[in-house]
């Protein structure tokens, strides 16, 4: 705690009232509330009215780098330089989808091209699936080392994908709490500080960040969308972490496949080269192309895509998963032998259109949530998860489904939860007669500026 903060700081209800008039509040009396709150000397009550305040009042750009670091810094920051990696230390963060299994296969791919990537990672959320839930499919895997082990996989690895621990940003944990009992979560300047104040306590040298727009992205429209990418880019930009933020596409599953033992068995093949064009792969080589820009690792986007392409197909990118998951406690022959570990669900069903027809548009979030309800996702956050369940060989919009094609496969636990998810996925996929086409993957890019 700087003793100047302490010594001069308003009392919180000052501070409250300053953005209840829309006044601009001082980077230092921000910084200052913030370090109350990682130390229990304001109340949730304060907490809530600030966070109102806030949502209503908004914030300027000043406001939210201030609000964003001091978030960072209520807690322990990692420092890298004391290791002498020869190689920046890049991170993903993404919004979240269905089947988005882009970090599985991102991290391992840019540490294959000289990157070191720290990935603290979370599970699913609502719809959403999570990257930790995922990994956790893959027996003995660790998500939660020690501090020192972390970083040596890390150094040794070039990228270790773990969930998050301890003293993290611990003003956003009391922040989001309350923010998610009063109503005020949908606000850009206090997602932008609470993404960021964790992702930056990695101590990134850069980062890239995917937003989702479509029916299964988490904010509600594109303009919001576009909004928080451009919040996100400029903001951490500021906050001295230069950031590039992607607008991609999240209106179907991104991968055929939304679950947890499901998409590990498609990131294997991703990262084999297999599907190298997949919708997938698309969005995960733009997202490493300005990781390795960032990172300057290259000098552009050609160089990017030459380094990209040959870590994939000379094997290095799957070696690195491989390691990743040994060094965490996996097997040894995990990649060879995926299948004996992976746990596969007992009942597995084609599920058919009730018409036959184009793929015209999907209820994203519903197929996200139908995992959920499959057991994959929780209902409950001290739930456990089903790791077998979930949706394999989802079609795209587009194909043509009918009653020898179907519109995917589902692995349940029972019968009954298999033909409640069948009838989930038909009402989440509208057929049509007319021909479709899927809306632009990359929709946009969002550098940040300094
Ligand atoms: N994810 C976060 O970590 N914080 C938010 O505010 C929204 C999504």
């Amino acid at each position: 705690m700087s003793s100047n903060a302490s010594h001069h700081a308003l009392l919180p209800q000052e501070l409250i009232r300053l953005k209840r008039d829309g006044q601009p509040l001082p980077a230092e009396e921000i910084k200052a509330f913030v370090q109350g709150i990682a130390d229990d000397r304001i109340s949730d009550a304060q907490i809530g009215a600030f966070t109102m305040s806030v949502f209503l009042n908004g914030m300027s750009r000043e406001e939210v780098v201030a609000l964003t670091t001091a978030t960072r810094d209520s807690g322990h920051v990692m420092q890298w330089d004391s290791l002498n990696l020869p190689g920046p230390i890049v991170d993903k963060h993404s919004t979240g989808g269905v089947g988005d299994l882009v970090s599985l296969v991102l991290g391992p791919w840019v540490a294959a091209c000289g990157a070191f990537v720290p990935m603290i990672s979370g599970r699913g959320l609502g719809h959403t699936g999570g990257t930790l839930d995922k990994l956790e499919s893959i027996p003995g895997y660790d998500p939660y080392p020690a501090p020192e082990r972390f970083s040596d996989v890390v150094k040794s690895t070039g990228v270790a994908i773990i969930g998050q621990t301890g003293n993290l940003a611990p003003a956003d944990k009391r922040i989001y709490g309350v923010r998610d009992v009063t109503a005020t979560v949908e606000s850009i300047p206090l997602i932008t500080a609470s993404i960021l104040g964790k992702k930056l306590a990695s101590g990134l040298d850069a980062l890239v960040m995917d937003v989702k727009v479509g029916s299964g992205a988490f904010m509600p429209t594109p303009e919001k969308s576009r909004e928080l990418a451009k919040s996100i880019a400029n903001v951490a930009t500021q906050a001295g972490t230069p950031t590039t933020a992607l607008l991609t596409d999240m209106s179907q599953p991104l991968a055929p496949c939304a679950g947890n033992a499901v998409e590990i068995v498609e990131t294997l093949a991703l990262l084999r080269g297999e599907r190298a064009n997949s919708r997938v792969m698309q969005v995960t080589r733009e997202l490493a192309v300005e990781m390795l820009i960032a990172g300057k690792l290259v000098a552009n986007r050609e160089e990017a895509l030459t380094k990209l392409d040959k870590a994939l197909t000379s094997g290095a990118a799957a070696e690195v998963f491989a390691r990743m998951v040994r060094e965490l406690g996996g097997p040894a022959d995990f990649m060879e032998r995926s299948d004996s570990y992976l746990a596969t669900a007992p009942v597995i069903q084609a599920v058919y259109p009730e018409q036959s027809g184009i793929v015209q548009r999907f209820d994203t979030r519903a197929v996200g949530m139908s995992v959920v309800e499959l057991g994959g996702g929780r209902l409950r956050n001290d739930a456990s998860v089903d790791h077998s369940v979930g949706f394999s060989d989802i079609v795209e919009i587009g194909d043509r489904v009918d009653s020898q094609r179907p519109l995917a496969i589902v692995h349940a636990r029972t019968e009954e939860a298999a033909a409640r998810a069948a009838a989930q996925l038909r009402a989440a996929v509208t057929v049509g007669d007319a021909e479709a086409t899927a809306d632009t993957l990359l929709q946009e890019t969002f550098r940040g500026e300094a």
